[in-house]
């Protein structure tokens, strides 16, 4: 990495680039994200983190999670903020570090039901664009080409089969109950289920869908090994920015 490529810059405007990174659950975008961010001295943003954050207090708060009026009220008085991390962000809950606490299926599922709301996503995505606003990040989420960040640079749609992300959730919640950090996972044929109704909520709600933007390249990890995703992701950037004459 030369210090020249640390400084890459948008041609829209005085902010470094943005790399928008979009899928759905398990298809491998935290790994490629924080590789990618490695690999180009990015930052790495997980924007999901932030929705799970959120759940976490909902739930904590004994909230209807159906109800948007008093999400919105909770919403009004909760600071989140990400930190970079060498492996996954810090997430800080009204000062508190919830990393640790966000991972587990319920806090999952809560976080895909309480991102439904326009208002709760409205606040969000402020709060993303202030994070993002200086660039030199890459971003992940569900929204961020489409509508976070619609004039990223590169944006990436990573897709994989539903079986295949299942099985690496299930191996990634597995490393979690080693390192003592998540109970032991469910069964994968429970994760798959699992998956595939978040997808069902992620992709069909009303507001801000999961779908890829129309200036995004698709990437189906599928038949793919994680390095060799990364590696095709690293390819899809290097001709992105060499394409806008912004490669070193
Ligand atoms: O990426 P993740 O699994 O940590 O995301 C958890 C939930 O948050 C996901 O089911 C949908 C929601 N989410 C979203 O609606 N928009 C984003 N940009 C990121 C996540």
């Amino acid at each position: 990495m030369s210090a020249d490529q640390n400084r890459i810059q948008s041609p829209h405007s005085a902010r470094r680039i943005i790399v928008a990174i979009d899928g759905p659950a398990g298809a491998g975008k935290s790994t490629i994200a924080r590789e990618l961010a490695r690999h180009f001295a990015l930052l790495n943003l997980e924007t999901g983190a932030m929705y799970r954050a959120f759940a976490l207090k909902a739930l904590r708060a004994s909230l209807a999670l159906d109800e948007s009026s008093g999400l919105v009220e909770l919403a009004a008085e909760t600071s989140i903020l990400l930190e970079p991390g060498e492996e996954e962000n810090r997430v800080l809950l009204d000062g508190e570090d919830v990393t640790g606490l966000i991972r587990n299926p319920t806090v999952t599922e809560a976080a895909s039901r309480v991102s439904v709301f326009p208002k709760v996503r409205a606040w969000m995505v402020g709060l993303q664009q202030q994070l993002g606003a200086k660039g030199g990040v890459v971003m992940e989420g569900r929204d961020i080409g489409t509508v976070v960040f619609p004039h990223a640079e590169v944006k990436i749609f990573l897709d994989a089969a539903p079986e295949v992300r299942g099985q690496r959730r299930y191996e990634q919640l597995g490393q979690l109950d080693r390192k003592g950090s998540a109970a032991p996972p469910p069964p994968p044929e429970e994760i798959v289920r699992d998956l595939r109704a978040r997808d069902q909520r992620d992709r069909n709600r009303a507001d801000s869908p999961l779908k890829p933007a129309a200036d995004s390249v698709l990437l189906d990890s599928t038949n793919l090994t994680l390095e060799q995703a990364v590696a095709e992701a690293v390819k899809i950037v290097n001709e992105k920015l060499g394409a806008a004459g912004l490669s070193c």
